[in-house]
Formats: structure tokens, sequence, C-alpha cells
């Protein structure tokens, strides 16, 4: 199976120059100059004229089919993956949840089996490290072998997930022997806990709460202190979902002494804010994911961090719950609304407006949402890149079509969107994976069980 791609800005995170891109089978077979296409006998053709042509997305950071508080995201891998393909993102990286008392390896085995045949673009894992013993740490060794590096753990979330320092300690001196990388969730959660009891107490029980109760200060202090644990112990640390300028203050100083600190942000934390959250009647409960939305000004902050390279990737933190069904379960307790938000549809196109808005340069926006979690995580340059010999995961993008983002509309099985109305300049147009059309404007032409599993390199920025 032949394709050519003509016509199109080849858009690399390195630079973009006008080129044909000829794929064979799963792979990018050739760059060609344009023009030379006439010639070619190809089994089909994409005319990408006034398009550009980037590499797939990689979002590093979602949960499908993720159990929360008695319920789970809404998205199985089926459903979230043949979304984030109409979003052209062609690769997920998921987390596999640890519960207390059993093993890494198990848990690796329940989630490949929750999505082994039912992907429709690639996957990987990441391990959530729920308990911190003699067997999990041996254990991170021979998840290594099976293709997962990074190991999340969570400063928050008492009693749930919650590490101590001193497990995280271990965790990470472990991260450092065997070449892993930690991911963080850094929010200080025994403080939280007592905010939250407070103003459970006084009767304080609707959505705004849940920002109210988790402020940017005890993200930021938290940050700090995994920052800290991570130089003590020698490991690189990824911060996730960073929100907050004072988390990002305190990476940016720990990456200006040259310790292998990285962060990514979401596109939630980049166009909403702790005032979606006071939304009247119990709306504000569609917007509660942890870090909580900030107030508006962290967001210019954040947009800077992505110019700096102090954020590194934007991933989305997809982790979809139903209003009706799910939302409502923290009606008159927002401590018990489920944590999350939808969104592994629309980071490619939400991003793109970085580029319309000046925020980001194009070949920043590739970087940031396929090229550096490529090679973050360890897929490069088989992934995130459009060159010869890597998978053909291609997206051809027309940046002046526009659209309007909205749950009628949106292929992620959830009631509604974050985004709901937010008009957008630019839209996917054309998504192969591995070759393969996916998404074209005839719609889905993919199938459930065309994504692999991939198992991934280390982490390609450490020093
Ligand atoms: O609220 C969130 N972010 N839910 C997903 C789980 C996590 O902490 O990433
Ligand atoms: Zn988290
Ligand atoms: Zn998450
Ligand atoms: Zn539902």
């Amino acid at each position: 199976m032949r394709t050519l791609i003509s016509g199109g800005l080849v858009v690399n995170a390195a630079g973009s120059a006008r080129a044909d891109v000829l794929v064979e089978g799963e792979k990018v077979a050739a760059l060609l100059a344009p023009g030379l296409e006439p010639a070619l006998d190809v089994d089909e053709r994409v005319d990408a004229t006034g398009k550009y042509v980037i590499p797939g997305g990689i979002d590093a950071h979602t949960h499908m089919e993720m159990p929360f508080g008695g319920t789970q995201s809404s998205d199985d891998f089926t459903s979230g993956t043949i979304a984030a393909a109409w979003g052209g993102t062609t690769t997920i990286i998921d987390f596999a949840v640890q519960a207390k008392g059993t093993s890494l390896l198990a848990t690796l085995d329940r989630w490949h089996a929750k999505a082994d045949g039912k992907c429709a673009v690639d996957y990987g894992f990441h391990m959530i490290v729920s308990d911190v013993d003699d067997s999990s740490l041996k254990e991170m060794g021979a998840c290594l072998d099976a293709g997962v590096n990074s190991f999340k753990m969570f400063m928050a979330y008492p009693g749930v997930f919650y590490a101590t320092d001193g497990e995280i300690l271990r965790a990470m001196q472990r991260a450092r022997e065997i070449g892993g990388t930690v991911m963080m969730h850094a929010e200080n959660g025994i403080a939280i806990d007592e905010l939250v009891a407070q103003a459970l107490a006084e009767g304080r029980t609707d959505p705004v709460q849940h920002g109210l109760t988790r402020p940017p200060e005890l993200e930021g202090e938290a940050t700090s202190r995994a920052i800290a644990l991570a130089r003590v112990t020698g490991a690189p640390l990824y911060v996730v979902h960073l929100s907050a300028a004072q988390a990002l203050d305190a990476v940016t100083e720990a990456r200006d002494t040259g310790q292998n600190v990285f962060a990514e942000t979401c596109p939630q934390y980049l166009y909403l804010s702790l005032e979606d959250m006071a939304r009247p009647g119990f709306e504000g409960a569609k917007y509660v994911a942890s870090p909580p939305l900030r107030p508006v000004e962290h967001q210019a902050r954040l947009w800077r961090g992505l110019r700096t390279n102090d954020l590194s990737v934007v991933s989305t933190d997809h982790c979809p719950f139903c209003f009706a069904d799910q939302k409502v379960l923290g009606q008159g307790d927002f401590s018990k609304i489920p944590n999350g938000m939808p969104g592994v549809e629309h980071r490619i196109d939400l991003l793109h407006q970085g580029v319309v808005r000046g925020e980001i340069g194009l070949e920043r926006w590739v970087e940031i949402c396929s090229t550096t979690p490529a090679r973050m995580f360890g897929l490069h340059p088989r992934k995130g890149v459009v060159a010869p010999g890597a998978d053909a995961d291609l997206v051809v993008y027309d940046p002046a079509a526009r659209q309007t983002i909205s749950a009628a509309t949106h292929h992620m099985n959830v009631d509604y969107s974050a985004f709901e109305g937010f008009e957008l300049t630019g839209r996917v147009e054309v998504v192969l994976s591995r070759g393969r059309v996916v998404v074209d404007r005839s719609g889905f032409r993919g199938s459930a069980g065309h994504g692999r599993f991939l198992a991934r390199e280390l982490n390609q920025y450490l020093v």
C-alpha cells in the first residue's frame, strides 16, 4: 500500500518545508520535492495543498476506563482512542493503576487486557505506583523490561494514591538505579485534606470549593519538595498537569541549575479558570479536576513557560466523567465529584490557537504536541517526526478551517465539553496511523484493534 500526500507544508519541530510525503506500508518512505508526484504509481492520494502535514499527536497523559471514587472514567480504550484519532492524536500513553496490595506486573497485565485489541491508535502505559514496598520497588525493573519506564506517584489523595516523602525518596532512588522517570502529581494532599474538611464543616459544598481548598501555593510547595527529593536521589522528575505559576517557578529554577526536571501542562489550564468552577447551579462540577483550574492570571505564565521550554509538553490528562450520572455524585459535597475533565480530542486544535494568537510558533506547536513527548517517553524517532523510516502517523491539518467545539459533535464518550462553544481556527482533515487512513472528511475509517502497544525506550532528554 502506497499513499502520497502532496502539496502540503511539512512541519517538523526542526523546521518546515514544502514536500510530498510518500508512505509505503506503515512507514514514511520519502519526502519528495513538490512536483515529482505525477510520475508516481500509488494506491491512494491525499491532496494537502494549502495544509500542514504534521507528525501525529502524542498525548502522554490519558485515563481511559480509570477507576476513581467508586466509578470509572467514561471513555474506554475504543471510544477514547477513536476520539483521539479525530483530533489528530495517533499515540496515547495511558496510566496503569496499581491497586493497593497488588503487584505492578499483575497491574500491567490487567491494563493490557483492557486495551489489547480495543485501540484505534497506538498506545503505551505509564505505571501508577500506589504501594511503595520492597516488592513494588523490585518490580519497577521488570516494568522497564515490559516497555514501561515512567512511574507516577501522588503527593495528593491521602488514603488513596498518596505516597509519603520517604516512599517517594525510595521510589526515586530505584528509578535512578534503573533509568526510569518519576512522574509527580504535586499537590500537598495532607494540607489540602484539612482545608477540604474545614470547608465541608462550614457548609461550603459547591464545586468552586474544590479550587479554593487546593490553593496554588500548595502545588508550588509540593513541586519544590518533589524537586528536592529528585535532586537528593539524582532521579529525573516529570511534573504532570502543572497548573500554577508557583509550581512553574520551582520547575524553572530547577531547570536553570541543570537538574533533570521536566513538566507538562494541559489545555484546560491554558484556557479555563477558577471562574468556570464557580458557574451557577452545579455546572462548575464539569470543571473539577486536580490540580484545579487557577485564577486567570496563571494562564499567561503557562504560555510563557511553553515558549521558554520550562514547560516541555502539553498533554490532556483526559479523564472524562459524565455530568448527568457521574459528576452529580458530588452534589452537596464537592469532595465527592469525580476528578477529571475530557480533552483528548481537542488538544492539537486548542494548541493551534496558540499559533494563531502568536503565543507559540508553528514548529513549537508540533514540538509540544508530538516531538517532545516522543523523545521524553522513548518513542522517537519512530514517532514524533515526519521523516523517512518513521511510522506514518501523519495529520493533514487545515490551518484556515473554522470549527466550534461542542458535545453535540465531539466523539468522546462524555455528555459535555469543557470547551463548549469555543470557536477555533484550524481543523484536522486527514489522519494516518501507521500508514492507514483512520480519519478523513468522510468520517472515521479506522478500526478498534488497529492500535498496537508500544514498548518504550528511555527518556532521551536525560543528561
Ligand atoms: O483530576 C484529575 N487530574 N484526574 C485524573 C487523575 C490524575 O490525578 O491525573
Ligand atoms: Zn494527577
Ligand atoms: Zn492524570
Ligand atoms: Zn455516563
